[in-house]
């Protein structure tokens, strides 16, 4: 029996990524169907600080010290003990897991760290609130892939629907009435660090072109914002297919990923863009729940790996 468990969820931005990491407006939302789980074992018989990690679906089982000083786990245990003012935590196994497919933009990473330090600061008997939790996962990002906006850790820590301005109070976002999405994998991975890093440099070549493009994600964001806001749910179609268009102009999407949302369009979705850092990973769907068999099939007919359903509810949850 462990100790502890935590779980996070994975993520999805509805509107706004890439233009989020320059100071953009951004939308997104948990997604409770994957999630991660961390569980703490105490171990009694070791020494304090000796903490053994085991993670199969990664096929990690080693000593935490025994891994690469900048290996992520790692830096997750020295933000926590650092915030906790604790030199060693008393003994104990770590055995994550996670059903929330690895970069592929649905926020793997932050939810892992998340439930992890939910879990040991539990453990540790300093369980932090989740604004705590989110500071510290955006401590590991920032270590991890250089210069993430913080909106994965915020919608995962804070697990309901966010508008987020980088480097401000984020605003839970209410929603008017339910509606559903599908959640299309591309089953191609992709670096979010890379996609990120290699924006940058032609950005730095070219700001006024990027600023702007930038810019005209931001003000979609803010359009869009209304009607998940006051409704109607569907007029954020057309929303999704212009920040789809732009993201394209970014150059960040791919064959795989255009296919899946033209696939999605013509099977009668109301609206369709990739999500997360893009080139790979997934996209998202607003359909009606009348077309979701359609969309899904269509979906895997234009190679989709897996499909979710989500729907947003408005009290914030997803069912
Ligand atoms: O691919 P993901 O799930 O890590 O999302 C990245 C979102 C970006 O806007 C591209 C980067 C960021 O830090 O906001």
């Amino acid at each position: 029996m462990p100790a502890f468990t935590a779980a996070a969820p994975g993520k999805v931005i509805l509107f706004g990524e890439h233009a989020v990491v320059y100071d953009q407006p951004a939308i997104a939302v948990p997604v409770h169907q994957v999630q991660a789980r961390a569980s703490i074992f105490a171990d009694l018989r070791s020494k304090p600080g000796e903490i053994l990690i085991h993670a199969p679906d990664i096929g990690l089982e080693s000593r935490l010290d025994d891994l690469d000083p900048q290996h992520p786990f790692r830096l997750m245990v020295e933000v926590l003990t650092r915030r906790l003012k604790i030199a060693h935590l008393p003994a104990f196994q770590l055995k994550i897991s996670s059903t929330i497919p690895i970069a592929a933009g649905m926020g793997s990473g932050a939810a892992v760290t998340v439930a992890c330090l939910r879990a040991i600061s539990a453990f540790a008997g300093r369980a932090l609130s989740n604004d705590e939790i989110s500071m510290l996962a955006y401590e590991v990002e920032k270590k991890y892939h250089g210069t993430p906006s913080g909106i994965d850790n915020t919608v995962v820590a804070f697990a309901c629907p966010i508008f987020f301005i980088r480097g401000q109070p984020f605003e839970m976002l209410p929603v008017a009435e339910p509606f559903s999405l599908l959640i299309g994998d591309s089953g191609v991975r992709s670096s979010t660090a890379e996609v990120v890093g290699d924006l940058r440099q032609r950005r730095n070549q070219d700001l006024d072109r990027y600023e702007d493009l930038f810019h005209q994600i931001g003000q979609i964001v803010l359009q869009a914002r209304k009607p998940i806001e006051h409704g109607p749910w569907q007029a954020l179609g057309p929303w999704m297919d212009q920040n789809h268009e732009l993201l394209r102009a970014l150059d960040v999407s791919s064959e795989a990923l255009d296919r899946l949302v033209s696939a999605a369009r013509q099977a009668g979705a109301l609206g369709a863009k990739l999500c997360g850092a893009g080139r790979g990973g997934n996209m998202i769907a607003l359909v009606d729940t009348d077309h979701i068999d359609q969309v899904a099939r269509a979906l895997y007919a234009a190679g989709a790996v897996r499909v979710i359903c989500t729907r947003l509810q408005p009290s914030g949850k997803l069912e």
